[in-house]
This record gives C-alpha cells, sequence and structure tokens, in this order.
C-alpha cells in the first residue's frame, strides 16, 4: 500500500493538474510495493505510467533528498541514437537494450529481466557520456548525471552511506543514471588513503549495484582500462568497448555535422586519412570550427581546405601533448 505521504502527493497532483508530478509520485509507489515485494503490483502501476505519460519528463518535479541533492545533475535529453556514431556491432547491442527495456514486462512474465546495468569503456571523446544521454532521450527518461568527483572529494570517510543514498533514488525515481569517470573509484591508487577509503567505495558500489533490483538504468563510463577485472564485469549485463572512430566512423560523422554545408564539390578525398587517430569529439569540434568559419562569413558551404586546416590544427595539438612525432 502506498504511504499517506505518497497517497497525499498523488490527490495533490490531480488537482493542481500536474501530470508530470503525478507520474513521478506513482512511480515511487512502484517503487515502494516492489520494495515490500508487490512486483507484480509494481510492474502493473509502471506499466500504466510508462504508456500514458508525456513523452518528455519534466525534470523540475524530481526532488532529490537535501544530502545528495548536489550530487546528482537532473537533465531531460533530446538525443537520439541516429546521433550516435558507432560501429553496427556496437549500435545492435544499443537497440538490444532499448528493446528490453521497452519490453520489460513480456519478459518478466517468463523470469527474465532486461539488460540495464551497462559498463562502457573507451579513450576521451568517443561518446561514452553522449551513449548516457541517447538511452535517456529514445526512452523518454531523465538523465541523471553522478558527479563522481564531489561525492568523493566532499564526503571522504562518509561516502559509501552517501552512495547508498544514491542507489535509493535509483530505485524510487526511474531513470538512466550515468556514474560518468567511474575510474574516479578504486583505480588509481594514488587518491587512495591509508585506511583504502577508495578500496571500501569500490567494494560498495559493486555491492549496490549487485543489489540494484529497480528500473532503472545504470551506466558506469571509464576511460581506464585497468578498472576492467573480473570482479566487475560480473557486475554488469553488458560491458560496451567504444574506440577512436574507424574510416566509416569518421565520413558518416562528418557528413553528420555538416550536412547542408557540404559543398557542391564534396569533401575534400584526403579527409578520412587527415582526421584518422582523432577521437569523435575532436573531429566533431573541427567540423564545428569551419561551420563557424562559413557562417561568420556568410558562405552557403564549408571551406574544404579550412576544414582540412581545423583537422589538422586539432591532430597537432593533440600531437603536441602526447609527445608523439609522425615524421
Ligand atoms: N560516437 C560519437 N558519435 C557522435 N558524436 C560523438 C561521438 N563521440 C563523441 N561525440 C561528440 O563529442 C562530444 C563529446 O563526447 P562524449 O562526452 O560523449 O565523450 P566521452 O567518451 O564521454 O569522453 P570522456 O571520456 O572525456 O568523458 C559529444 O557531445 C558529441 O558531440
Ligand atoms: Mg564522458
Amino acid at each position: 500500500m502506498a504511504t499517506g505521504e505518497q497517497i497525499k502527493a498523488l490527490i495533490k497532483a490531480h488537482f493542481e493538474n500536474s501530470s508530470d508530478r503525478f507520474a513521478t509520485t506513482a512511480l515511487q509507489v512502484a517503487a515502494h510495493e516492489a520494495r515490500q515485494g508487490h512486483d507484480t503490483l509494481a510492474e502493473q502501476i509502471r506499466d500504466i505510467v510508462q504508456k500514458s505519460k508525456p513523452t518528455s519528463p519534466n525534470v523540475s518535479v524530481i526532488q532529490f533528498k537535501r544530502e545528495i541533492s548536489d550530487l546528482i545533475v537532473c537533465n531531460n535529453s533530446e538525443n537520439r541514437l541516429t546521433d550516435l556514431i558507432v560501429p553496427d556491432p556496437v549500435k545492435n547491442r544499443l537497440k538490444r537494450i532499448l528493446t528490453e527495456f521497452k519490453q520489460q514486462e513480456k519478459l518478466r512474465k517468463f523470469g527474465l529481466k532486461n539488460r540495464r546495468k551497462i559498463l562502457i569503456t573507451g579513450p576521451p571523446g568517443t561518446g561514452k557520456t553522449l551513449t548516457a544521454s541517447v538511452l535517456a532521450g529514445e526512452l523518454h527518461l531523465p538523465l541523471m548525471v553522478v558527479m563522481m568527483d564531489k561525492l568523493l572529494t566532499k564526503f571522504m570517510g562518509e561516502t559509501s552511506a552517501r552512495l547508498r543514498q544514491i542507489f535509493d533514488t535509483i530505485q524510487d525515481n526511474m531513470g538512466v543514471y550515468l556514474f560518468d569517470e567511474f575510474d574516479t573509484i578504486g583505480a588509481d591508487r594514488a587518491y587512495d588513503n591509508d585506511v583504502g577509503e577508495m578500496r571500501r567505495v569500490l567494494n560498495s558500489f559493486l555491492m549496490f549495484i549487485e543489489q540494484d533490483n529497480s528500473s532503472s538504468i545504470i551506466i558506469a563510463a571509464t576511460n581506464n582500462v585497468r578498472m576492467l577485472d573480473q570482479a566487475l564485469f560480473r557486475r554488469f549485463d553488458d560491458v560496451l568497448q567504444y574506440e577512436r572512430p574507424t574510416d566509416t566512423d569518421i565520413e558518416h560523422l562528418i557528413k553528420n555535422r555538416v550536412s547542408s554545408f557540404i559543398p557542391a564539390s564534396g569533401l575534400p578525398q584526403n579527409l578520412i586519412i587527415e582526421a584518422k587517430g582523432l577521437s569523435h569529439a575532436e573531429i566533431v569540434q573541427a567540423c564545428d570550427d569551419a561551420l563557424k568559419d562559413a557562417v561568420l562569413q556568410d558562405k552557403i558551404s564549408i571551406s574544404p581546405d579550412f576544414l582540412i586546416h581545423s583537422v589538422q590544427e586539432k591532430k597537432n595539438a593533440y600531437d603536441r601533448v602526447w609527445g608523439i612525432d609522425r615524421g
């Protein structure tokens, strides 16, 4: 049975005509029922809400406990799968996550659960954060980004307790939760103090994620492969490994970004070779530089030379930082 507070909140939301608040509270009732072991009722409530709620969540109605309110940033996402350029096998695995989420009720009837705990690894700027945003956008769920660095620095000593509150929130408010830069915990021993705080936090995280029985999607993103030990793999339903873009990806990425500003003569022949080795994010930045140049000069298409120049500029900056000599 819903708590008195939840019933009051439902009645209030009804008379104030706030369907967002009504939906959020109804999902809290579902979470409450699930915790009491009334799984079927919880599922039925979630199903009704999912089918009737407005397409985009109104994130302003979601309220977090005061202790963790500055540790989670909540956003609406407009991103779609077509925004993300990844090789087909990766895209198919993302589609499978979406399909299983949408058909979780059907799976549950056969004692099966949709995959919703996802680990994404890969170099900086290859779309890990964007993926969380895409899943949120496609499923019309709020995107909740957990501020890992704040969690660790601000609450050294009580991090595990905060982490528990975050997992309570995951249970109570359905969303896509992104633990970004997940490697901040556990991986870097330099951060660890002499009482092994980091190790404890990592162990707590692993325990909470294992116990989590919510309907939310949980994504941990890291660009630190040192994190990838067996213990970690086991806790996730899927592990996606992102790479720098392939030649085909580079072409798609540039065409997508520059789109109506592509010159009549087409894109330069050597563009893909020049862009090889850059991350998706750097290529997008180079495209944006060429677009800005065109817009500011009132041109209807980008200058091919300027695009090549922008790509080279990114590459030179990258090489200088990493001391790479392409000789
Ligand atoms: N695979 C991709 N497809 C399309 N655009 C991408 C992709 N990867 C990155 N981008 C572009 O680069 C921006 C930054 O990417 P994102 O923040 O997702 O990278 P990341 O992998 O999370 O990097 P970091 O490890 O630094 O957190 C995106 O908002 C998008 O514009
Ligand atoms: Mg990121």
